[in-house]
C-alpha cells in the first residue's frame, strides 16, 4: 500500500462499516480506508486531490465525472468506490506525458474544443476510450460516443473537430 487515506466524515460515528480499497489510478496504486457508500468520484477528488474529475450533475446525466474503470468510460458519480477496488482507473490527469500534453488536450486546444472547460476532463477521457477502441471514427461515431457528455458552452462542433483532430495526430504517431 503506496497511500492511506482516510475519507470518512469526521462526524462519522465509530460503528460505520468502512472498508479498505486500492485502486491503480494512473498507474499509481492507491489504498483508502471508505464508507461503502463513497462515490468513487468524491474518493478521487477528496481522497487522491485528483480534482480534474469534475462533478456536475451528480446523476448521471452530463458526463462531467467520466474516467476510465479498466479502459471503459464510467460516470464515476455513479459508481462507489469499494466497486473500483482492485481495478485500473485513469482519469484526466494520467492523459498528458511528463512533458508533453496528449494529443487529445492538443486537439482540444488547437480546435478551440472549450469555452469554460467544465466538462473538459469528461469529453476528453470519453474521446481516450473512443480512439482507444475506434482509432478513425465518423463524426457520426464521435457524435454518438460523446452523447452521455453535455456541454452548455460551446455547440459541440469544435468539440468533434477536436477529436476528429486528435484522431488524425495519433494516426500519425
Ligand atoms: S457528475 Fe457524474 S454524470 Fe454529472
Ligand atoms: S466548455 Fe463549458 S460546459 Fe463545455
Amino acid at each position: 500500500m503506496s497511500n492511506l487515506y482516510d475519507v470518512l466524515p469526521a462526524e462519522a460515528a465509530d460503528d460505520v462499516p468502512v472498508r479498505k480499497v486500492t485502486i491503480r489510478v494512473n498507474g499509481e496504486s492507491l489504498s483508502a480506508v471508505v464508507e461503502p457508500r463513497l462515490l468513487l468520484a468524491h474518493l478521487l477528488r477528496q481522497g487522491f486531490g485528483l480534482t480534474g474529475t469534475h462533478t456536475g450533475c451528480d446523476t448521471t446525466n452530463c458526463g462531467a465525472c467520466t474516467v476510465l474503470l479498466d479502459g471503459q468510460p464510467v460516470k464515476s458519480c455513479t459508481l462507489f468506490a469499494v466497486q473500483a477496488d482492485g481495478h485500473d482507473v485513469m482519469t484526466v490527469e494520467g492523459l498528458a506525458g511528463p512533458s508533453e500534453l496528449h494529443a487529445i488536450q492538443e486537439g482540444f486546444k488547437e480546435e478551440h474544443g472549450l469555452q469554460c472547460g467544465f466538462c473538459t476532463p469528461g469529453m476528453m477521457m470519453t474521446t481516450k476510450a473512443l480512439l482507444d477502441e475506434n482509432p478513425n471514427p465518423t463524426e457520426d461515431e464521435i457524435r454518438w460516443a460523446l452523447s452521455g457528455n453535455l456541454c452548455r458552452c460551446t455547440g459541440y462542433q469544435n468539440i468533434v473537430k477536436a477529436v476528429m483532430w486528435a484522431a488524425t495526430k495519433l494516426q500519425d504517431q
